[in-house]
């Protein structure tokens, strides 16, 4: 059993590293989640981990002990909604107002095992062809390594693609390979997958058009949210535009944010620098 004193030292580690927020009662999933580490890293207990934290920190235990506690839950075309908005108004939009620069960036900012990366660059192949002369690139970041890593590998399992992944689009952007599915060159090419930690500076992020930031600011607290958001918010380009999660509400986004509705999914539009 995980002791208070132990659940107070990982999840003040984990909140300050990551800004994931592990409240009290959370005691169990901490405690399956590094349980789980300390066997893979060939300790015997909870209580070694702790120790060898505590007394013999290095930067990549503190990474491991973060990861273990990341939810990296995701699949393709997560709620359909939004990507049908893109498909629909925010992409065509964004073509008019760009049609000058002839640039596009998009950033999935909490991407995990880039399911959602991916789903956008289909809608931009499947539908935008006139973009392909356009200088378009979708930046892909987790705060997560091993979830960069299989992203950037574009490496799926049959458990995966049958997630969301319509037949037709598996067919025809993904290879067979054993039990697995590769993701072909023709997306992998649009993508750039890096790690951006959220509670950090965005370095080399910036001038996005279209920011997605789904399913992770539920972890974090309210300050933290809040935070992120206004730094979301200077990422992107006047006229660009912010998806969050369908259950997530944006406390404390700044007033040049509208709400925008298209059909069933709800975004932000940036209106002014
Ligand atoms: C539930 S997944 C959501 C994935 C995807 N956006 C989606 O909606 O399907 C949450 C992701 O947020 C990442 N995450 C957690 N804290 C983060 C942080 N501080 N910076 C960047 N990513 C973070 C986790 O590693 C995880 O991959």
């Amino acid at each position: 059993m995980i002791n208070p004193e132990q659940f107070r030292f990982f999840s003040d580690m984990v909140r300050q590293t990551s800004g994931i927020s592990l409240q009290k009662g959370k005691e169990y999933l901490l405690e399956s989640r590094l349980n789980e580490l300390a066997r893979v890293l060939g300790l015997r207990s909870i209580d070694e981990l702790y120790r060898k934290t505590k007394f013999q920190p290095t930067p990549k235990l503190k990474e491991q002990i973060v990861e273990a506690m990341t939810t990296n839950e995701t699949y393709f075309f997560r709620d359909q909604h939004p990507f049908d908005s893109l498909k629909n108004h925010v992409i065509p939009e964004l073509m008019e107002l760009r049609k000058k620069e002839r640039r596009m960036k998009f950033w999935s900012a909490a991407c995990s095992t880039g399911q959602e990366p991916y789903s956008i660059a289909m809608i931009l192949k499947e539908h935008f062809q006139a973009l392909s002369s356009w200088k378009v690139e979708i930046i892909a970041s987790d705060i997560s390594q091993q979830a960069i890593d299989k992203g950037r590998n574009g490496r799926f399992t049959q458990v995966e693609v049958n997630r969301g992944l319509p037949i037709q689009l598996l067919i025809k952007y993904f290879k067979q390979n054993g039990a697995f599915w590769m993701v072909n060159d023709t997306l992998k090419g649009l993508i750039k997958f890096r790690k951006v930690n959220l509670m950090g500076p965005f370095i080399g992020v910036s001038g996005m058009d279209v920011i997605m930031c789904r399913y992770v600011l539920i972890y974090f607290d309210q300050k933290t949210k809040k935070d992120i958001l206004v730094k979301l918010v200077k990422a992107l380009n006047p006229g660009g535009y912010l998806f969050l999660g369908a259950t997530e509400t944006p406390v404390g986004l700044p007033p040049t944010m509208k709400r925008k509705v298209f059909g069933r999914s709800t975004c932000w539009q940036k209106t002014t620098r």
